[in-house]
């Protein structure tokens, strides 16, 4: 294979987190993707494939380091962001798409689906008008992917911080409407209007976009049918906490993944619960009984690649039964541990990173 390429467009001091944009969605690396970088740098590998690959971030370090990345995520929604962050080299969005994107047009017919469903639940009827149009928009309006992908993700990033808790788990508009003291959590950014984040995440998503010379790939794959054949796999599913309880983004982030299936979304939706999720899909990733067997799965699968596994010490599987399940692939596992310097809270438990 073919030695890394120098990376062209970026000087070495700025770091992924720099220009990645921002982002609150849960489990993202990016407070520690510094650290992932320093230990990424003592092996050597040319094409990586990141299996849940989630915000992005990590795919994006391993393209700026000028690896060839494949990243992959299950959720369509975030596989959004690999297009247009990973897999784009340099598609980017005009100013007048963008305008056209948010003008209602008086010759189109908008659909309601978000209106008619949604409201009191998590935006306000103004606001669920406005998705209902935005969206129909970038499906109809653009028709580049990545163009798109960078609408999508604009849209879902604006969609989150206009969220208390920046989820979809509760129908609780109520607290961005209630009468409370202004002190009171981000009201201000709550009230921004959708427009204005919306073009702001445009911007950064836009300043993002690089070419790293390189075939990148984005995937919508479980992690079950990745393709193997990279020097290194990367691994940070959903986490298992000790009392048995994963994190099930689907669930989290129903409504954003709803927005990507809009033509299907009425037929996806659990109309028993208050907050219109998706129909459950049950995860072999967020149940503590099958999680190991799901981990064994996918490094068999990889089983000729370099392993890395993200991984947080209070979780389930255990660190030695994860560590035991490795060395029957691999002759040599090393852990690196999260140094205190990056430790933001006062976890007791350690971020780690497993190399085999
Ligand atoms: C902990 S997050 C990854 C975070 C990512 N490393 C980052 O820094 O943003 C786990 C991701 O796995 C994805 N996921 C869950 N089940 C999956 C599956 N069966 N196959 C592929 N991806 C899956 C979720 O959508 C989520 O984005």
């Amino acid at each position: 294979m073919s030695p890394s390429k120098q990376l062209p467009l970026f000087p070495q001091e700025i770091g992924a987190q720099t220009i990645f944009p921002s982002t609150r969605f849960q489990g993202s690396k990016r407070k520690h993707i510094e650290w992932i970088r320093e230990n990424m740098t003592r092996h050597e590998f040319d094409s990586v494939l990141d299996v849940f690959g989630g915000t992005g971030i990590v795919s994006y370090l391993f393209k700026m380091m000028g690896k060839e990345v494949t990243y992959n995520d299950m959720l369509t929604f975030n596989w959004q962001i690999g297009l247009a962050l990973i897999e784009n080299a340099e598609v980017t969005l005009s100013p007048e798409e963008v305008d056209d994107i948010l003008t209602h047009h008086n010759t189109v017919d908008y659909p309601d689906f978000i209106s008619r469903t949604f409201g009191d639940i998590y935006f306000t009827d103004e606001e669920n008008y406005w998705l209902d149009v935005v969206i129909h928009n970038i499906n109809g309006l653009i028709d580049n992917r990545y163009k798109q992908a960078l609408a999508y993700f604009a849209l879902f990033q604006a969609c989150i911080i206009k969220r208390p808790y920046n989820l979809f788990h509760r129908a609780n508009l109520y607290m961005r409407t209630a009468d409370v003291s202004r002190s009171f959590g981000n009201r201000i950014t709550w009230d921004t209007p959708f427009e204005s984040h919306f073009r702001a995440f445009v911007d950064e998503a836009n300043r993002a976009v690089f070419d790293n010379q390189r075939d990148n790939r984005a995937l919508n794959l479980d992690a079950f049918e990745t393709p193997v054949g990279a020097d290194l796999v990367y691994l940070d599913p959903p986490y298992v906490n000790a009392q048995k309880v994963g994190v099930d983004y689907r669930d989290f982030y129903h409504f954003l993944e709803g927005i990507t299936h809009y033509d299907e979304w009425p037929q996806m939706i659990d109309y028993k619960s208050k907050h219109k999720r998706l129909l459950p899909v049950p995860s072999v990733w967020t149940n503590a009984a099958t999680i190991l067997d799901a981990f064994d799965t996918v490094v068999a699968r990889h089983r000729d690649s370099m392993i890395v596994i993200s991984y947080r010490d209070d979780g389930i599987p255990s660190q030695a039964q994860l560590i035991d399940m490795l060395k029957t692939y691999k002759s040599q596992v090393v852990t690196a541990m999260l140094p205190q310097k990056y430790v933001l809270s006062k976890r007791h438990s350690h971020e780690l990173l497993l190399i085999a």
